[in-house]
């Protein structure tokens, strides 16, 4: 489809510094594209960043009919702007697409659109050590109707935040509370689908755990809450006695591209993974003895995020004296490489 291309006539200021929060400034272009039951998606256009208007009736606002996605725009040493693996980011919308009745997207189609808008916007694309342009692809269900049922219209939105670490300190180990009285998703709901729900249903026990000075929650399977599954904002990766333990996908978790592209590094580096259920009591056996290493966490925005303290029922476990452990780094450097083209790049992930 041709896009429509409508610019600003007036640009605001660029972040000066390393230090941007996560999240709160966005860049002078959205994409948009709109969807009407029986013609498809139409109108696509890279129109001035700006509020829009939706009916008071429109089904988002009822039922959160709503899935997105999080990708990055990085910023090499010659002046390029790199893409991380987006064809992953494309397929895992419509994945989430099906599981919230929302119209698949056509991938490539709207990937060239992404690219289009971050062409537009590159002078956005931050050249601070640690930080990038993150780019927040979203759809919504626009159609006025209070019927439980999916929507007849849509709009898909694309915008963009330069931004910094996802945890203010950086690359410093996080502490994470094991959270033992809510659950985050269970097998068959939408756990594994990036759906707005799924984040905002988690800020209560967030709340709890920020109160303690943790970061973040660890969340446990809904049923038996035993085991292991993710953090919400990244995947979660145990080092234990030389092997690296990470919760396997079992329908709840959200299948993380950083996590994907964890897996397929240590593969390469002859590191013994195992991606199995792990219960949080296996966890801290393993801590008694002495074979717990590392944790970190692997996402996006947070890319990969040192654990240096796990609170589980009043046992606490502190990993590497909250020290960024050595696995953590070379994960760090190397998929941070890659996505800034300062490192041989095998696979073709960086674009
Ligand atoms: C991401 O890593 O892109 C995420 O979506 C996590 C969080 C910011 C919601």
């Amino acid at each position: 489809m041709s896009i429509r291309i409508e610019k600003a006539e007036s640009l605001k200021q660029k972040p000066e510094s390393k230090k941007i929060p996560f999240g709160q400034v966005f860049t002078d272009h959205m994409f948009v594209m709109d969807y009407e039951e029986g013609q498809g998606w139409y109108d696509p256009r890279i129109v001035p960043y700006a509020p829009i208007t939706l009916d008071p009736a429109a089904m988002i606002f009822h039922y959160g009919q709503t899935v997105f996605e999080g990708l990055k725009a990085y910023r090499t040493k010659d002046g390029g702007t790199l893409l991380f693996r987006p064809d992953k980011n494309m397929q895992r919308l419509n994945k989430s697409n099906r599981r919230m009745s929302i119209p698949e997207i056509d991938e490539e189609e709207v990937l060239g659109y992404i690219k289009q808008l971050v062409e537009i916007e590159k002078d956005w694309v931050p050249e601070f050590e640690g930080t990038s342009l993150y780019i927040r692809p979203f759809i919504i269900s626009t159609e006025p109707n209070l019927a439980v049922a999916p929507s007849k219209t849509y709009k898909l939105m694309v915008i963009l935040s330069p931004v910094g670490p996802y945890f203010a300190g950086g690359m410093k180990p996080v502490r994470i509370k094991v959270e033992d009285e809510f659950t985050r998703a269970v097998k068959g709901g939408t756990g594994a689908a990036k759906t707005a729900g799924n984040y905002s249903a988690a800020y209560r026990a967030q709340a709890n755990a920020k109160q303690e000075g943790h970061a973040d929650v660890l969340w446990l399977d809904g049923v038996e809450k035993r085991y292991i599954e993710e953090v919400g904002s990244m995947n979660i990766f145990f080092k234990i006695d030389g092997k690296v333990v990470t919760p396997a996908l079992s329908g709840s978790i959200l299948e993380g591209v950083t996590r994907m592209s964890v897996l397929e590094l240590l593969k390469d580096w002859d590191i013994p993974v195992e991606e199995r259920k792990i219960s949080v009591a296996e966890l801290y056996q393993y801590y008694e003895e002495g074979k717990l290493e590392e944790a970190f966490g692997a996402g996006t925005a947070a890319v990969i995020s040192p654990v240096g303290r796990l609170d589980w029922l009043g046992n606490t476990m502190t990993i590497n004296d909250e020290e960024v452990g050595p696995l953590a780094k070379r994960l760090y450097d190397e998929i941070t490489g890659i996505q800034l083209g300062e490192r041989e790049d095998t696979k073709g992930w960086s674009v």
